[in-house]
């Protein structure tokens, strides 16, 4: 293809957006073999994509179709003769690496959120969820209905974002808490970080009862389990009380101003005055700078009809709560710690 004027340092226009469509071959690719486990079969020396093949029952010459282009952009190295070797970007997909992106790569660029992506020119055109117009229910309720898809969702959340809840425990001070409540915290990956790091601290991982169900066996495993509860609920009906530090990973970006603004009035309605919200979410800058949070906030659109907001959209929402934003903690990474007091 003639794409005008190559340079390798310098792509053209036309180089440039074929490139990032290319994005899309590239990411297909990553999905397939993180679905496979690929990796894990690479982890003790290279092998041949027909005993790979073998290993994975699937179909030789496509999945070495598959890897030679992966192998074009760094993940796995082609040794020659169909044979492929890990690469640095080949092992975060293995199942046991720390923050391994195997069950991101599978939720994220597969399964139902693929299909969702598929309706995605729907979103832009209605301003509906993609998501539920195309499955007819929104994805907390898919979850419900599909075990497998809900344990590589929670799988997820809990092993590709341990590098963000490092930074949690290190950007902010606990040592003033006595009770931390983890509104929809999932596993409850967060709250055992945040636990282990001050042991005067106690717990309680509030999420769908389906949910916490699981997240016992995390708290447990952590060493966490008798100073933290796993409790059921709906927090658009409540919330636990007796807490003086609520936090909030990655849950009010999940919804709108309306649905959000429930949750936290369900919050203020039971913290104490001298009490702490936290919410660990990305801030879009107002400055129109290039961010995380511009492409997440795309992936609300699409999959759960919320969306990511500026600090003052924080604010206003915090306000019609009853809450006052009181100071943006950052992170080593691009998620900030928003705190907010009773107003
Ligand atoms: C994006 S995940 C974040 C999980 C966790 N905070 C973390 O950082 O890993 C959103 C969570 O909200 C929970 N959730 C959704 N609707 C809920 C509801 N009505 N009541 C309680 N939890 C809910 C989901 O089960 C899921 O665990």
């Amino acid at each position: 293809m003639n794409t005008n004027q190559h340079n390798a340092a310098q792509p053209s226009p036309t180089e440039a957006v074929l490139q990032m469509m290319s994005g899309f071959w590239i990411s297909r690719g990553i999905y397939v073999v993180a679905k496979l486990g690929l990796a894990d079969h690479l982890r003790d020396g290279a092998k041949t994509a027909a005993e790979l093949a073998a290993a994975t029952d699937t179909h030789a010459d496509s999945l070495n179709r598959v890897m030679r282009m992966l192998a074009t952009a760094g993940v796995f190295r082609h040794e020659g003769e169909d044979r492929f070797a890990l690469t640095p970007l080949a092992e975060t997909l293995l199942t046991d690496a720390p923050n391994s992106l195997r069950w991101f790569a599978i939720v994220e660029m597969g399964d139902e959120h693929y299909e969702a992506w598929g309706n995605f020119l729907h979103s832009v055109k209605t301003g509906e969820i993609a998501f539920d117009s195309h499955f007819g229910m929104n994805i907390w309720e898919y979850y419900e209905q599909h075990p497998e898809n809900a344990r590589n969702f929670n799988n997820s959340m809990t092993n590709t974002t341990q590098f963000v809840t490092q930074a949690v425990v290190e950007a902010y001070d606990f040592s003033g808490c006595q009770k931390l409540i983890d509104v929809g915290g999932g596993l409850g990956s967060m709250t055992a970080a945040i636990l282990r790091a001050n042991p005067h601290l106690a717990g309680v991982v509030f999420d769908a009862p389906s949910v916490v169900e699981k997240s016992k066996k995390l708290l447990a495993e952590a060493g966490v389990g008798e100073r933290c509860e796993a409790v059921g609920g709906d927090f658009f009906e409540s919330v636990p009380a007796g807490g003086d530090v609520y936090t909030m990973r990655w849950i009010i970006h999940d919804w709108d101003d309306e649905r959000s603004l429930k949750i936290l009035k369900n919050i203020r309605r039971v913290m104490p005055e001298n009490g702490k919200l936290l919410l660990v979410e990305a801030i879009v800058p107002s400055d129109g700078q290039p961010h995380l949070s511009k492409f997440m906030d795309l992936i609300m659109l699409t999959m759960t009809g919320g969306r990511e907001r500026t600090e003052s959209e924080y604010a206003i929402l915090f306000a019609k709560a009853g809450f006052k934003l009181s100071r943006v903690v950052p992170t080593a990474t691009e998620f900030c710690i928003i705190e907010a007091v009773t107003a």
